[in-house]
């Protein structure tokens, strides 16, 4: 099929099903299990959780004035022929980097066009299509009209959703709250062909920039790089923290990897200073020059928008992560009787901190890097200076990319290794593989 043809394919039948408008049915039964209960007393809160739920999939916050106008990036992903700069992203490049395709959002032509491989994977003009379509997880084009964009916006979904693969890799449906491991943030940004503003920011060159995300990786991204301007652990080692899951959270006190705060905290903190959205944060403790001296520089703390895209929906977005349960792994995955018996070693030697059914301590969550056997960087980076207790469940979902906030153990043995020399717990080797078909249960 001709590009153009495709074009007019996605753009005609993708755009109705799942634009970023208020829709009262979004939350089907499958994704809330109150939702299929129907009760009258229901409905308001069915309403807000689909409004939270498109939130957290399809709002920009107004953060396109940054990806686009002040980034560029729509340029770089349009190219030359659309009136950008340079070769263009294809779909193909655009998987490369870890994107992925919402296929519910893709018109049953263009289904059947990508089935029968006429759809030209090497022509950016499809993933101009794609974005303004909004089926590509957490990054929307805006059309120019003219077969290019005019700017492009970026959602929570971008880095805490993935898909399920059904239809091909990097395709299919939407996993909301999955931590989007094969991602490369550092990657994408880098594509801009202006990094001026974020060198400004961090007072250093360019070239400097675009070293440091070419350093992160798939599946990773640094939050704190511009608060405290710190790109390398002192080991030379990236910085940056592994995605970690948004699903789960539900009774659990202090969020991510360091305890910065709660939920909705958070959600402003990221709206706010990292996606770039329109809106009002603060947070005194970022005056602090001494620890976060890009924050401290730029008046991160004391952010006023108006108008503000952002507070309005912290409520619903908070209620709508609130509701998103952690994934069960599929029961072929460990050996159940081994299980079992891990859960009583874990109830002897790890159940102190992460304390079931949330897998965290109720209270204040926190411990120095010393308690669990690791160094204090990343924990000396935030205002707290601790780890978080991180709640255990849908470990399955993270197994890519690496444990602990800097991915630093490749798998679940080399955890439970590590827990075993630095707290001297003396398992044996079945107690360790129970222990490890335990936490693979979770
Ligand atoms: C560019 C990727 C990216 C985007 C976009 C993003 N996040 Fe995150 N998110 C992260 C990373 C990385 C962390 C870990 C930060 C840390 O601990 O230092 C995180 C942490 C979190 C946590 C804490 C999870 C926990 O274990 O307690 C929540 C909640 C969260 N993000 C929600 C959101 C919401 C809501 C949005 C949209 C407003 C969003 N994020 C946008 C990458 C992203
Ligand atoms: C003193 C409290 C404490 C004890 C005891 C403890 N943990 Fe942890 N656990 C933590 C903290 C804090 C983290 C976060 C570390 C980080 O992100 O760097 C963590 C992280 C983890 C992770 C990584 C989760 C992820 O998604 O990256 C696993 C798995 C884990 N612990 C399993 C265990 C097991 C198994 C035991 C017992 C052998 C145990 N923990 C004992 C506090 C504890």
């Amino acid at each position: 099929m001709h590009a153009l043809a495709v074009l007019a394919v996605l753009v005609a039948g993708a755009g109705c099903r799942n634009t970023p408008s208020f829709d009262r049915s979004a939350v089907a039964s499958d994704e809330h299990p109150t939702a299929t209960r129907h009760r009258a007393d229901d409905a308001p809160r069915r309403v807000r959780l689909a409004e939270g739920r498109r939130v957290f999939r399809f709002d920009t916050f107004g953060d396109e004035d940054f990806w686009g106008g002040t980034l560029r990036l729509h340029q770089a992903i349009e190219g030359s022929a659309h009136g950008g700069v340079g070769p263009g992203v294809s779909p193909k490049t655009a998987l490369g980097v870890g994107l992925k395709v919402d296929v519910d959002a893709l018109a049953q032509a263009t289904v059947d066009a990508l089935k029968a491989g006429k759809v030209d994977l090497d022509d950016p003009a499809v993933t101009v299509a794609l974005l303004t379509s909004n089926a590509v997880v957490g990054v929307t084009g805006f059309s120019d009209g003219k077969g290019g964009l005019r700017t492009l916006g970026i959602q929570c979904a971008l880095c805490h959703s993935t898909v399920d693969d059904s239809f091909a890799p990097g395709v299919g449906h939407r996993l909301d709250g999955w931590p989007n491991r094969d991602l490369n943030v550092g990657a994408i940004v880098g594509l801009s062909p202006d990094l001026s503003a974020v060198a400004k920011l961090l007072g250093v060159d360019e070239k400097t920039v675009r070293a440091v995300l070419a350093s992160w990786g798939p599946g990773r991204f640094d939050a704190l790089l511009f608060l405290d301007g710190k790109a390398f652990r002192p080991d030379g080692k990236s910085a940056a923290t592994v995605i970690p899951a948004a699903f789960g959270l539900a009774g659990v006190n202090l969020h991510t990897y360091a305890g910065w705060g709660s939920i909705p905290y958070w959600n402003a903190f990221v709206a706010v200073l990292e996606m770039h959205g329109k809106g009002n944060f603060y947070d005194p403790r970022l005056d602090d020059a001494s620890k976060f001296p890009v924050a401290a520089r730029a008046g991160f703390g004391h952010v006023k928008a108006d108008p503000d895209f952002v507070t309005s929906k912290l409520a619903t977005l908070h209620e709508y992560q609130l509701s998103l349960e952690a994934p069960r792994p599929p029961e072929d995955t460990f050996d159940q009787e081994s299980a079992k018996r891990g859960q009583q070693v874990f109830s002897g030697k790890c159940a102190q901190c992460h304390v079931a059914p949330l897998y965290t301590e109720p209270g204040w969550n926190m411990h120095s890097g010393a308690e669990i056997g690791i160094d204090d960087f990343q924990a000396s980076r935030s205002p707290d200076g601790r780890y978080r207790t991180t709640p255990l469940r849908g470990l399955f979902t993270r197994a890519k990319g690496g444990f602990y906030h800097d991915g630093r153990f490749a798998t679940l043995n080399a955890v439970v290794d590590h827990y075993d020399s630095a707290l001297r717990l003396g398992l044996s080797a079945p107690e360790k593989s129970d222990l490890l078909e335990f936490l693979k249960s979770l």
